[in-house]
């Protein structure tokens, strides 16, 4: 039973990086879709944008910032048993004990983790502190996905360390060992299109070239490399089309941008592809596109810039893995929901079959090319598709619900309700 009381509900939230990867923006838009009856700080175990982000929501930030070769530390090398790991966990041990001293001086109701790094660093801390802890998961905990010594770990103390686990994903939940809520990331409410029909591509002119769009860290995960090799099939239908990438290599992926850039050279589409950097707000972007391409050749653990594009009206090309798929499929939402969900490409004499989307084989460059060439070339379908992925990701997606999720979790292991 929860206690109604007269303070606020303190959540400590712990996160490794500062930079504004998925999970970190996510956490911006949850803390700023908080009640007022839940008080959250932070601590950011390096500086960088985060901090100014989550400040501008209310959240207060302290930064206490880890040794080098941990904070560097990237998930192939923690998946390597090696002398460094000695070293890495010798330095640790100093950052452990101030990060349990923050933890005990500021008495938080509980202490919440957002990032692996954070999940496996702060249960030491948490529990010195005697706090509840709670991991939120949003990365898929499988060896598709991380590297196999750094899943054992993880599966090892999710059954042991944290209070409760919270995921981003069904398909991020089924990967862990024990049972996690789904609080799926929301979209804010200004990053929502107002109630005009859909019309992909509005924001361009009759007679520029239609745009297809990818947003996303450039990474061999979110396959910017394969849609650029989709091009030339894409413009023999439509002449004109153009790639646009959006996004920048962050998290060590800076030889993959390369050989995306290297692509496009041997391709002869310097004139086609715009490698555009990081976008602060990307809603400008989505307005102009004819289609968003999400390619991620491995399960994507959620994939937010999918919603992103469903909620301003822009047709979706995804690739059939983790949580996309649920993403665009409606029925996931229901606890009974059958597999057989129709959502291929083609399935029905329409080609979308009430789908939300057009899904994709991931690494199938010949069957991205097709969805992308369907999209540009049977745009009615695609704006009805459009129009109903619209409606059902306004409906699943408000961070309003990731919030109350959430809360409830917070609610829950430590036996106190927000401030009424
Ligand atoms: N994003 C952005 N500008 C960019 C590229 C990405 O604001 O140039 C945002 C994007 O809108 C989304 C987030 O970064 O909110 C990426 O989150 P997602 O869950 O799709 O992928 P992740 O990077 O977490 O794997
Ligand atoms: C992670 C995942 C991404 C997810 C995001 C927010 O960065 O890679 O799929 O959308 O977290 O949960």
């Amino acid at each position: 039973m929860s206690r109604r009381t007269t303070r606020p509900l303190r959540v400590l939230v712990l996160d490794h990086t500062a930079d504004l990867g998925g999970a970190e923006l996510a956490l911006v838009r949850t803390c700023a879709a908080l009640d007022d009856g839940v008080d959250v700080r932070a601590v950011l175990f390096a500086d960088g944008p985060l901090r100014g982000r989550l400040e501008d929501v209310g959240v207060r930030v302290d930064v206490l910032p880890l040794a080098g070769a941990v904070a560097a530390a990237d998930r192939d090398r923690a998946g390597r048993l090696s002398p460094w790991t000695l070293v890495a966990a010798a330095r640790t041990l100093p950052f452990l004990v101030r990060l349990a001293r923050h933890v005990r001086r500021s008495r938080p109701d509980v202490v919440h983790t957002t990032s692996l790094k954070a999940d496996l660093l702060g249960v030491v801390p948490a529990a010195v502190a005697r706090r509840p802890l709670v991991w939120h998961v949003h990365d898929r905990i499988a060896p598709d996905y991380l590297p196999g010594v750094l899943v054992r770990l993880v599966r090892g103390l999710a059954r042991v360390a944290p209070a409760a686990l919270v995921a981003n994903s069904r398909a991020t939940a089924a990967t862990l060992p024990v049972h996690a809520r789904v609080a799926y990331p929301g979209f804010a409410p200004e990053q929502a299109r107002g109630d005009q029909v859909a019309v992909p591509g509005r924001g361009r002119s009759d007679d520029e070239p239609p745009v297809v769009l990818m947003v996303g860290r450039l990474s061999p995960t979110k396959g910017q490399l394969e849609v650029v090799r989709a091009m030339p099939a894409v413009r023999e239908a439509v002449p004109g089309a153009r790639l646009r990438i959006v996004g920048d290599a962050t998290f060590g992926a800076a030889d993959y941008a390369e050989r995306v850039r290297e692509e496009v050279r041997r391709l002869g589409l310097e004139d086609a592809v715009d490698l555009v950097g990081f976008v602060a707000d990307t809603r400008a972007e989505l307005d102009r596109a004819a289609v968003c391409v999400h390619a991620s050749p491995v399960p994507e653990p959620f994939g937010q810039v999918v919603v992103e594009a469903m909620v301003r009206g822009v047709p979706v090309v995804a690739t059939r893995a983790g949580g996309v798929e649920e993403i665009l499929d409606d029925d996931r939402d229901d606890d009974d929901h059958d597999d057989d969900h129709d959502a291929d490409l083609g399935q029905d004499e329409n080609g979308d079959g009430g789908a939300l989307g057009l899904l994709v084989p991931p690494g199938d460059v010949a069957a991205i090319a097709a969805a992308v060439r369907q999209v540009l070339t049977m745009p009615d379908s695609a704006r009805a598709r459009a129009a109903r992925a619209r409606a059902s990701a306004l409906r699943r997606f408000p961070v309003a619900r990731t919030a109350r999720v959430l809360t409830e979790v917070w609610s829950d292991v430590s036996g106190r309700s927000p401030r009424a």
